[in-house]
């Protein structure tokens, strides 16, 4: 008996371990986290408790009816992609939509490119099916650079994965950056995973989803969730928007994965998408936090961009190490900050680190004191 080597392959995240020294250490600031530190919203927690005897049931495989009628409206509106509920499956979580639909369109060794630096659940979880991600670099602004995206294709790349608003960089990609992304898209005949998890945490420019682009709706599967928009992480609710051949292999592929997200999440899900104040109320502190640790870290020596979206700083730390990963440890055992070293984000994030600011405005300010302090040593 022994354990796949496909499961052995899988990197131990530096994060998690961070998150959890900083967890289990009441003296350490963590600024590593990737969720809201607002609690879900209280229509919600009320409601929770309303309908908690009247959801064991599993609901469809592709989500309940009401919930799936009710985000074909929202993107309709929102987000300007044309679809139905037949183009929608609600998942656990939006990462759980991003693997049906690795496992529906990649066969084993095909190619996905992906901007370099990007969230960190993507590259395991393409390697777990056997998928080739391909790093593309990133231009000036952290937006995927499309002349190396061009240079990036192959016979056997098969899709392009974006993320805007971006998680670790907090770019928000322009519309021109989007059209020349759909663009490859059209000519070499290629999927666009399009993930936008933070598309309501946007403060500068707006969010736009490429599925709204002319010639774009036989390519494209967005990805959006309520982890990060109602700060409901917990309740493991996403959904993808996809082709309707693609949507019915996800449909498909969903029945032998969790054969369908929890009812309970789905029934409070309808509920979230009129919650718009309160996520605004979010990242209206958000907002108050960004500007202030943009303001520190680039005073204390750090270049740091000011984030349009999403709640990251992303900082080059080239003037004091060369190395992400030793940079952070040592200033976790130093000065009790936990920061995400930019290498977890891939070879692209060497040379920086990710701070979240989701998380309390005095908090930040002390982790940015000892930061301070850390780099004056
Ligand atoms: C860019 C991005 N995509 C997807 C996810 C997955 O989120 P969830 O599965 O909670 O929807 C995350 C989580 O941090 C993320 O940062």
């Amino acid at each position: 008996m022994h354990i796949s080597e496909r499961e052995s392959e899988l990197p131990e995240s530096d994060m998690a371990k961070l998150i959890k020294i900083a967890a289990e250490n009441n003296s350490v600031i963590s600024l590593g986290a990737g969720e809201p530190d607002f609690p879900a919203p209280p229509a919600i927690v009320a409601y929770t408790k309303k309908i908690a005897g009247k959801c064991s049931h599993y609901s469809p495989p592709e989500g309940r009816r009401d919930l799936r009628e009710a985000i074909a409206k929202k993107m309709r509106k929102e987000n300007g992609i044309r679809c139905s509920p037949e183009n929608i499956i609600v998942t656990s979580g939006s990462q759980e939509a991003l693997l049906l639909a690795a496992a529906s369109a990649l066969d084993v060794s095909e190619q996905v490119i992906i901007p370099s630096p990007s969230f960190l659940g993507y590259v395991p979880m393409f390697e777990l099916l056997n998928a080739s991600p391909v790093c593309t670099s990133l231009d000036v602004n952290f937006e995927p650079d499309t002349d190396d995206i061009r240079k990036r294709i192959t016979s056997k790349t098969e899709a392009i994965l974006i993320n805007t608003p971006s998680n670790p960089t907090g770019a928000v990609y322009s519309r021109k950056t989007l059209e020349q992304i759909a663009e490859i898209a059209v000519e070499h005949d290629l999927y666009v995973f399009s993930d936008e998890a933070y598309e309501k945490i946007v403060y500068e420019g707006k969010h736009v989803s490429i599925g709204s682009l002319n010639g774009m709706q036989e390519h494209v599967a967005t990805f959006q969730t309520f982890s990060k928009s109602y700060a409901m992480c917990g309740y493991r609710l996403g959904y993808v928007i996809a082709p309707p051949k693609m949507a019915a292999a996800m449909k498909k592929v969903h029945i032998y994965s969790t054969i369908s997200a929890p009812t309970i999440s789905q029934m409070l899900g309808v509920k979230a998408l009129s919650q718009s104040a309160y996520t605004r109320k979010m990242v209206k502190e958000y907002d108050r936090r960004r500007r202030f640790i943009v303001a520190r870290l680039n005073e204390m020596g750090l270049p740091t961009k000011m984030p349009k979206g999403a709640f990251y700083t992303f900082s080059d730390i080239t003037a004091f190490a060369k190395e992400s990963r030793s940079f952070a440890l040592s200033l976790l055992k130093k000065k009790k900050v936990a920061v995400v070293p930019g290498i977890e984000f891939g070879p692209g994030g060497e040379g920086y680190i990710r701070c979240s600011y989701a998380t309390a405005y005095e908090k930040i300010e002390k982790a940015m004191d000892s930061m301070e302090d850390f780099l004056k040593k």
